[in-house]
């Protein structure tokens, strides 16, 4: 008996042997050759290098196989800067449970012969340049867990098959091209947790299937094409805590009890579709919600929501949407955002609210960096508590520019820019635009020295422009005081924004003499000096301004010639020295050289210049004077270097056998040149 077990044991353990063996020797073989032809058809070998004969396969880089069996398990070659194509061969390795290509410069399809490999869990294919179709195969693998195909060119509709992958819970396909809409037969896909099809122009609309993706946590519908209504089965996810359809062609309103049916909602994304009525007050209660984008739709009716139990809100954009209703309390919501100690971006432009600013607005977040509140209806004071939001890098308050049809809002902005904007020192970006703003540009804006832009056009602003604003290095962007009854002259500090591309200040009571200290500000690119009461000549100085494309003095009462450095700005493309008093002879180069790019217009003593402009010729007497400026410099050089000659002739006389002259034997060789 004991024989009989010993003597089966035995064979047994033989057979177990050669059965090894047999696995073995087949078994890496059809691994040895896929993986080769796998390298063939693949460009640049860097990576695949130590695939050679040196090595064991499963010692290969990127290669790794079974403890027990030896046969390949999984493909890691993310971010190799593989080239060339996937070979179908891959389809052999048929342990395969991994392959990881993300990141690479993959082309060509994705081959049908993966649909074999029914052991393939995970499939990373992101990031490469695949084209053609996703393979109707795929659905044979039904172990896959994980397939993220995103950011290639894939086009075709998503196969229906894939509604058979039943342990599918990431699937990844967002930045394709995939039209075809999304089938139905998804829903079966209950395991799904992820699902991302974002920028795919899909079409179509979304099934109410997708209600039956019970593990749901993650949908990105955005950019796809997709028309119709959100079906109410998605707000039946409560495990949902991030969902974005942005920009869509989305229809239908939000349910009333959002807050009972998604609870975990953290991100939520809607902006960008037709979306109408009311947004539900139960947000409120959506207390894990993180990021609300709901800007661009129809929203309408009093927004309701109590933001205080959202302490984990970061960005609110619920802009260009029409909830004002022109009630003392449209802003009130503001009050319950104090709590809200992570706000960085609050946009509310563009909503049609009215209403005065509330100083409560001084509660909201250290952290808050953009308060968008530009093109609504208020009105009042801009309350000085603004001072205390200490994150602000920008501020955006320009009224409402209708272009069509609807009136004009009646009720803007008024009194002073309160001092306490100057304690704002991290702005970067300041517009308070046509509104009624009165009294003077507080100097305080001088301590933002992170400044860009400082827009101010159409108030009703006075005084004088403070020197410490034009000190403000920062500012390159622009500085726009345009339409406002600012008066004094241009102060000589202006010459200190030698970075400002934009400086439009028309309209206004400035006087005095167009500073020379200007042609200090050598990136400017647009200078409007219009309808003001500027005297005296332009500066020679303005000759370094060599960059400006647009410069326009009109208006003013300007003097003197017309400089003739302005011929060569070879950017200029339109000057306007209209209605001022300039006399002489008009250049006939550079922007002169074209009757549409310039207006002389209102100056009774000038002549010369193009035929077009019918000015009566020149007498000799201004032939002269244009080259008089030239000869002065060349006298000055030459009186200067005259001077210097003789002072260091005196001087090195003077101190004769001294070291410091015959050390340089400065006498000679100056002397002999
Ligand atoms: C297959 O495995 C055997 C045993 O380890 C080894 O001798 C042989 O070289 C392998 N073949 C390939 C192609 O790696
Ligand atoms: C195999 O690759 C390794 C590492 O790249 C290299 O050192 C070795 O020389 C190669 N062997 C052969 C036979 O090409
Ligand atoms: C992608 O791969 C390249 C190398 O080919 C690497 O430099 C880059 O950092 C990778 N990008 C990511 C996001 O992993
Ligand atoms: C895969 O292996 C089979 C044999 O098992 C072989 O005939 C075929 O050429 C291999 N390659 C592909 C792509 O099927
Ligand atoms: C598709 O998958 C089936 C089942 O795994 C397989 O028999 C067939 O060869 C695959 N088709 C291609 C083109 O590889
Ligand atoms: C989805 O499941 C239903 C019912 O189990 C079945 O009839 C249908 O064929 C499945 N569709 C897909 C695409 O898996
Ligand atoms: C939401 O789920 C409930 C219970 O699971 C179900 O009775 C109801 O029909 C579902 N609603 C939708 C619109 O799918
Ligand atoms: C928030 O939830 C509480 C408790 O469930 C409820 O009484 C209240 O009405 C909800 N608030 C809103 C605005 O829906
Ligand atoms: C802010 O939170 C405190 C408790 O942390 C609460 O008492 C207070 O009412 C909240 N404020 C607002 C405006 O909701
Ligand atoms: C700013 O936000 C961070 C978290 O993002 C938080 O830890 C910090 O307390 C906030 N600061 C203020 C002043 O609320
Ligand atoms: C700001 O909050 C404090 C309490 O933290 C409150 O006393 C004060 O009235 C609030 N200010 C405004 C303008 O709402
Ligand atoms: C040219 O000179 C004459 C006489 O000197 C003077 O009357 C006339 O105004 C001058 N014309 C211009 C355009 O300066």
């Amino acid at each position: 008996m004991n024989s009989l077990i010993a003597f089966l044991f035995s064979n047994l353990v033989i057979f177990l042997i050669f059965a090894t063996i047999a696995a073995f020797d087949g078994g890496n073989e059809t691994d040895y050759q896929a993986l080769l032809k796998f390298k063939s058809i693949i460009r640049n070998e860097e990576a695949l290098s130590s695939w050679n004969t040196s090595f064991h396969l499963c010692d290969w880089s990127g290669v790794i196989c079974g403890k027990r069996h030896r046969r390949v398990t999984a493909l890691l070659l993310k971010s190799q800067g593989l080239e060339g194509s996937l070979s179908p061969h891959v389809g052999n390795l048929s342990f395969l449970h991994l392959i990881s290509l993300t990141n690479n410069s993959l082309q060509g399809t994705i081959p049908h012969e993966l649909g074999r490999l029914s052991r393939l869990r995970f499939l990373y294919l992101g990031s490469n340049k695949f084209n053609g179709v996703i393979p109707t195969n795929m659905s044979h693998c039904s172990n896959l867990e994980d397939l993220r195909l995103n950011n290639n060119n894939l086009v075709g509709s998503i196969p229906k098959g894939i509604g058979f992958l039943s342990k599918l819970t990431y699937f990844l396909f967002e930045y394709n091209k995939l039209t075809g809409g999304i089938p139905p037969g998804l829903g079966n896909l209950t395991s799904i947790e992820l699902f991302n099809a974002a920028t795919n122009p899909l079409g179509g609309n979304i099934p109410h299937t997708l209600g039956h993706w019970k593990s749901l946590t993650t949908l990105y519908l955005g950019l796809c094409s997709l028309s119709g209504t959100i079906p109410h089965s998605i707000f039946n996810l409560s495990l949902l805590t991030e969902l974005s359809f942005r920009d869509n062609q989305l229809t239908g309103s939000l349910p009333s009890a959002l807050d009972e049916m998604l609870p975990h909602l953290r991100y939520f994304q809607l902006q960008d579709n037709q979306l109408t009525g009311s947004l539900p007050p139960s947000i409120s209660n959506c207390s894990k919600l993180e990021f609300l984008e709901v800007r661009g739709n129809g929203f309408n009716g009093k927004l309701r929501i109590d933001f205080s139990k959202l302490k984990d809100i970061y960005q609110i954009n619920i802009d260009d949407n029409t909830y004002g209703f022109g009630e003392a309390d449209d802003m009130k919501f503001i009050d319950t955002l104090r709590n809200c100690s992570r706000l960085k971006r609050l946009d509310l432009r563009n909503c049609r609210f009215k209403g005065v600013l509330p100083t409560s607005i001084g509660n909201l977040s250290d952290n808050l960096s953009f308060f968008i509140i530009q093109e609504n209806e208020f009105y009042g004071n801009l309350p000085s508590s603004i001072g205390n939001l200490f994150g602000l890098t920008g501020l955006g308050l320009s009224r409402n520019r209708f272009t069509g049809k609807s009136p004009p809002p009646l009720l803007i902005l008024s009194g002073p820019i309160p001092d306490a904007i100057g304690n704002l020192s991290l702005f970067i970006t300041l517009t308070i635009s046509s509104n009624r703003l009165e009294g003077h540009i507080p100097s305080s804006l001088g301590n933002c020295h992170r400044l860009l832009e400082l827009r101010l056009y159409e108030n009703k602003l006075s005084g004088g422009i403070p020197r410490q604003l034009l000190q403000l290095s920062s500012l390159t962007i622009a500085l726009d005081f345009s339409q406002n009854n600012l008066s004094g002259s241009l102060p000589t500090e202006v010459g200190q924004l030698k970075m400002l591309t934009y400086l439009d200040m028309p309209n206004n009571n400035l006087s005095g003499e167009i500073p020379s200290s200007l042609g200090g500000c050598t990136s400017l690119s647009f200078l409007y000096l219009k309808g003001n009461l500027f005297q005296g000549t332009i500066p020679s100085s303005l000759t370094s301004m060599r960059g400006v494309s647009t410069l326009d003095l009109s208006h003013n009462n300007l003097s003197g010639q017309i400089p003739g450095f302005l011929e060569r700005f070879i950017l200029l493309e339109y000057l306007d020295l209209s209605f001022n008093d300039f006399e002489g002879q008009v250049p006939m180069l550079g922007v002169f050289a074209n009757a549409s790019a310039f207006s002389i217009l209102g100056n009774s003593k000038l002549c010369g210049g193009l035929a077009e402009l019918g000015l009566p010729k020149c007498n000799e007497t201004w032939k002269h004077k244009r080259r008089f400026p030239l000869f002065i410099i060349v006298i000055m050089i030459a009186s200067t270097l005259f001077t210097t000659i003789c002072f260091v002739y005196v001087w090195c006389k003077k101190s004769n056998g001294q070291p410091s002259c015959n050390d340089v034997n400065f006498q000679n060789n100056f002397f002999h040149f």
